[in-house]
């Protein structure tokens, strides 16, 4: 499974690339916004910068709704960095800018998925990513990992080749249990992936393991 960050903090990015197991990063207007940043030209420098941080992809989101709109501003975030996805919303537009992008070879993240016909509709317009909501989903009560599992099961009954970016993840567990599902990426905040390595048992055996080597020395 391909590890995303999802944050447009640089030094929350900076600290999971040095640990070696990050794949990419996935950003929103509203994680821009959280960092204080703000206007279209410090909202493309800033893509820029996550780009020369990481070797993977870079999600990168479209504030227009409109077909015309998502296509000019998708070919101008496009042709920012090689490592850009475009991150487009689900909705009729979203869908037609997706098939539009996949046919020009121009990777693509569909957003804002909540129901495995929305996840259906994103794989058939040729989505590189598809990103199921999993936190906001179990925010309202629903199951947002039953979705995970639809949208594998669809997925692999037609070899589609769409690859499911569990987002809104919030904690180990949902990345845990995102595994098990046979989710190809995740992506949370940087606590969701440091998270994992904790283990008490792993504490205290390394401190039992250290005291000891100190006695025979
Ligand atoms: C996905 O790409 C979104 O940026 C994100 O995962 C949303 O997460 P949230 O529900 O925690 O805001």
């Amino acid at each position: 499974m391909k590890f995303f960050i999802d944050t447009a903090n640089l030094n929350d990015i900076a600290e999971a690339e040095a640990l070696g197991v990050l794949d990419g990063v996935t950003t929103n207007p509203s994680l821009m916004a959280k960092e204080g940043i703000t206007g279209a030209a410090n909202i493309l420098n800033h893509y820029k910068k996550i780009c020369d941080l990481v070797a993977g992809d870079v999600s990168a989101e479209v504030i227009a709704t409109d077909y015309a709109g998502m296509i000019q501003q998708g070919e101008e975030l496009a042709a920012l960095h090689s490592q850009i996805v475009i991150k487009l919303p689900m909705i009729a537009d979203g869908v037609k800018a997706c098939k539009y992008f996949s046919d020009k070879g121009i990777k693509t993240n569909m957003t804002l998925i909540f129901s495995a016909g929305q996840a259906l509709l994103a794989a058939k317009a040729g989505a590189t990513y598809v990103s199921p909501f999993l936190g906001r989903l179990d925010d309202i009560s629903t199951d947002g990992l039953n979705l995970i599992s639809e949208m594998r099961l669809i997925y692999d009954n037609y070899g589609f080749k769409s690859q499911i970016l569990a987002a809104s993840v919030r904690n180990t567990m949902h990345v845990i249990n995102c595994a098990k599902l046979g989710s190809d990426v995740m992506t949370g905040p940087l606590s969701s992936i440091t998270g994992l390595l904790k283990h008490p048992l792993t504490d205290s055996g390394l401190a039992q393991f250290l005291e000891d080597y100190k006695k025979g020395n």
